[in-house]
């Protein structure tokens, strides 16, 4: 199937620095869009730069916001500023995500519970919050949130993470219910296992090569992405492409 373009578009990508978020950032490039990256390390940002001006051979690259996902004033600043500079947004795609410690639940700190709250579920909280306005000034808004398949709760020791997704899942749905009337559409997207920084701390022993690379499922989030396309509240399964529930 031929991917759709997104030339004239304007996406703002969290975790753009590195795994999935940075093959999603770089292929909203290759396809057109004009990308907001945003990350925790200037120095970071700028070798995707780099990379997203080499394989689009454009001199133009994108724009780079260093942007902690713990400061939530600084998320909550974001709207106001791309207003100023854009005037709308077209496309979000929240990738940033932490896995935390694996541990009993018993043995979870409130410092180590909250972390992976601040950054998997508050801070696309605060992004919804801030950039909604801004995704209804778009013709298509769409907005798309990275959740996992650990949010059914299937896997002992997970539960910060798992936690987490299940309230992002709750979160973005909701949303979604909210905006039905509206040009945005809001959907959740489950890799499946992918070869990443956290897919190896979370399963030390596995052979990487076996997985799919985020770059394989990076065209999923040009589908969700899409301005012809109608789910709404829906999750899709970038492993077997397919919407569940
Ligand atoms: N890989 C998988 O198998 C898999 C499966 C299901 C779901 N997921 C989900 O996919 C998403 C991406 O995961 P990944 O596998 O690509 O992980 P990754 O390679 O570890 O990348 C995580 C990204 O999140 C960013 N991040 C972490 N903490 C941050 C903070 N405080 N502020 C701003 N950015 C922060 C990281 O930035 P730095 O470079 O600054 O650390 C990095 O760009 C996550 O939401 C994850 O839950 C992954």
């Amino acid at each position: 199937m031929t991917q759709p373009r997104m030339d004239g578009r304007l996406a703002l990508v969290t975790g753009a620095t590195r795994g999935i978020g940075r093959a999603v950032a770089l292929a909203f490039a290759k396809a057109g869009a004009h990308v907001i990256l945003t990350g925790r390390t200037a120095g970071a940002l700028t070798e995707v730069d780099d990379e997203i001006r080499s394989v689009t051979g454009k001199p133009d690259g994108a724009t780079l916001i260093t942007l902690n996902l713990k400061h939530g004033d600084k998320i909550d600043a974001l709207g106001p500023s791309l207003y100023t500079r854009f005037g709308k947004l077209d496309v979000v795609a929240a990738c940033a995500g932490i896995l935390g410690t694996l541990t009993p639940v018993g043995h979870i700190t409130t410092d180590a519970w909250a972390e992976v709250m601040d950054i998997n579920l508050t801070a696309n909280l605060r992004l919804i919050r801030t950039l909604h306005p801004l995704l209804e000034r778009s013709e298509a808004g769409r907005a798309i949130f990275v959740t996992s398949g650990a949010a059914v709760a299937k896997n002992a020791y997970w539960a910060p993470y798992a936690v987490s997704k299940a309230g992002l899942d709750a979160l973005v749905k909701t949303y979604a219910l909210e905006v039905a009337n509206t040009n945005v559409r809001a959907n959740l997207l489950s890799p499946g296992p992918i070869a990443t920084a956290m897919r190896a701390k979370a399963f030390p022993g596995e052979d990487a090569s076996t997985l799919k690379t985020a770059a394989d499922i990076a065209p999923a989030f040009i589908k969700l992405a899409d301005p012809k396309l109608t789910e709404n509240g829906r999750i899709y399964d970038a492993k077997t492409t397919s919407w569940l529930g």
